[in-house]
C-alpha cells in the first residue's frame, strides 16, 4: 500500500515514518474499495472495522485496538432533524473513529512513540487507541483547554504539553517536534488512515436508515469529519448506492471561518483570518492544511459552508438538552448553524446533525 503526494504525486509505501512528502504535500492513499455493497459489511464485528472490506488495513491489528468505536444509534429528534449521537463513543467524539484506523495502522507498522496536537477531542482519541496499543503518546493542546479533556488524555498515560496561544501555534509548535526529532505525527489532518476511518460515519448511516438523509451538516474545522463524509459519499455514487450528492451543509465557527470565507470569495485557497475566541473551540482553525482539498470538494460538489452564529451557541445547547441531548458547545455550534440556515431557506427535512463530542467535556 502506498501514499501519494497531493501536491507531486510521488509515491512512498505506507511504512513510511515521514508526515508528509519532502515537497511540502499532504499525502493521500492509493486506495480504491471496492463498490460498497452490505454482503460485504462484517455483521459479527461490532464496531467500525465491520467496514474493514472498504479499508485498506494491514493485517489483524484492528482486533486488539478497537474499543467498540462506532455504531452510533441515528435518533429523530423531531419533525426535521435526525440526529447522530457520535460522542455514544469510548472517549466521547466523533474522532475515535479516525483514531482506531490510525492507530491499528501505527501498530501495523511498529510505531511505538508518536505525537499529536489537538483541540482536545483528537488528542483524547489518539491518547486512548495508543493506551491500548501500547504505544507511547505526548499531545500538545492550546492554553484553554477544557481541563476535562486534559485530565482524560492523562488518564490514558500521555504526556500533556499545553502550549500558549492559538490552536494553529500549538499544531505549529508539535510539528516542530517532528521535524526536529523525527517523532510520529499521529495527527488527524496529516495522517489519511485518520479519513478512512471516518468515513464509517456514512457507512453507519446507510446502513441504519437503508437510505442518505437529503441533508447532511458537518462541522468544519480541519475537515477530518467533512473529508470522511464526502470521501464516503463518492464512493456510493461510485457504487450506484446514491444517484447524486445530497445537500452538504459546512459549518464553521463565526469567528473562524477560512474556508467559508473563500467560498464568498470563489477562491480556492482558505481564506487569511484572525480566529476570535469562540465557544466551538472544536472547529477553531485558522490555517486548516487540507484546506485546498475540502475547498476542492465544496467546489466540485456544490457544497454550502455557512457559519454558526456565536451567540445562539448557548441557546442551541440548551435546546438540545432540554431534549435529552447533552453535548458540548461545538457541537451545539453545528445546531445553531442548521438553525438558521432554516430561516435562510425555509423548513428543511430530512437534516442529519452529528452530536460530536460531549456536553460533560466542554468547560465554558
Ligand atoms: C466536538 C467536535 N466537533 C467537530 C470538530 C471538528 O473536526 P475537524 O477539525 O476535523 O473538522 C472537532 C474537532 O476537534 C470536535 O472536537
Ligand atoms: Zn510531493
Amino acid at each position: 500500500m502506498s501514499y501519494i503526494c497531493s501536491k507531486c504525486n510521488a509515491k512512498i509505501d505506507v511504512s513510511t515514518r515521514k508526515a508528509k512528502c519532502d515537497c511540502g504535500g499532504l499525502w493521500k492513499l492509493d486506495f480504491k474499495p471496492p463498490k460498497f455493497d452490505l454482503s460485504l459489511v462484517d455483521e459479527s464485528t461490532w464496531n467500525i472495522f465491520r467496514y474493514r472490506a472498504f479499508m485498506p488495513l494491514e493485517g489483524e491489528f484492528w482486533r486488539d485496538i478497537s474499543l467498540g468505536e462506532g455504531m452510533t444509534p441515528v435518533i429523530q429528534f423531531d419533525e426535521d432533524v435526525l440526529l447522530k449521537m457520535d460522542y455514544f463513543m469510548p472517549t466521547l467524539s466523533f474522532k475515535d473513529r479516525g483514531a482506531a484506523v490510525l492507530i491499528a495502522h501505527c501498530k501495523a507498522i511498529g510505531v511505538d512513540s508518536v505525537v499529536q496536537d489537538s483541540s482536545g477531542n483528537a488528542g483524547n482519541s489518539v491518547a486512548a487507541y495508543c493506551g491500548k496499543a501500547g504505544i507511547e503518546c505526548e499531545i500538545f493542546v492550546p492554553e484553554g483547554t477544557s481541563p476535562k479533556k486534559i485530565d482524560m488524555i492523562k488518564s490514558h498515560g500521555a504526556r500533556v504539553n499545553v502550549v500558549p496561544g492559538s490552536r494553529d501555534h500549538c499544531a505549529d509548535v508539535c510539528r516542530k517536534k517532528v521535524d526536529d526529532e523525527g517523532k510520529y505525527y499521529a495527527n488527524h489532518v496529516y495522517n489519511p488512515f485518520f479519513y478512512e476511518g471516518t468515513k464509517t460515519y456514512i457507512y453507519e448511516v446507510y446502513e441504519q436508515l437503508r437510505r442518505i438523509p437529503e441533508n447532511i451538516f458537518v462541522p468544519l474545522g480541519n475537515g477530518t469529519l467533512f473529508i470522511g463524509v464526502v470521501k464516503a459519499l463518492e464512493e456510493f455514487l461510485d457504487s450506484g448506492i446514491i444517484n447524486e450528492m445530497p445537500n452538504i451543509i459546512a459549518v464553521q465557527s463565526e469567528y473562524c471561518d477560512p474556508i467559508a470565507k473563500a467560498v464568498l470569495d470563489n477562491s480556492r485557497h482558505p481564506a487569511k483570518v484572525t480566529p476570535k475566541p469562540t465557544m466551538a473551540e472544536g472547529i477553531a482553525i485558522g490555517v486548516p492544511m487540507r484546506g485546498e482539498e475540502i475547498l476542492e470538494y465544496i467546489y466540485k460538489y456544490n457544497i454550502k459552508a455557512i457559519t454558526a452564529p456565536e451567540n445562539r451557541i448557548l441557546e442551541a445547547r440548551k435546546a438540545l438538552a432540554a431534549k435529552g441531548i447533552y453535548c458540548e458547545h461545538t457541537t451545539a455550534a453545528t445546531y445553531a448553524a442548521y438553525l438558521k440556515y432554516c430561516e435562510f431557506y425555509g423548513k428543511t427535512p430530512d437534516s442529519l446533525i452529528p452530536m460530536c463530542g460531549a456536553g460533560l467535556k466542554s468547560d465554558h
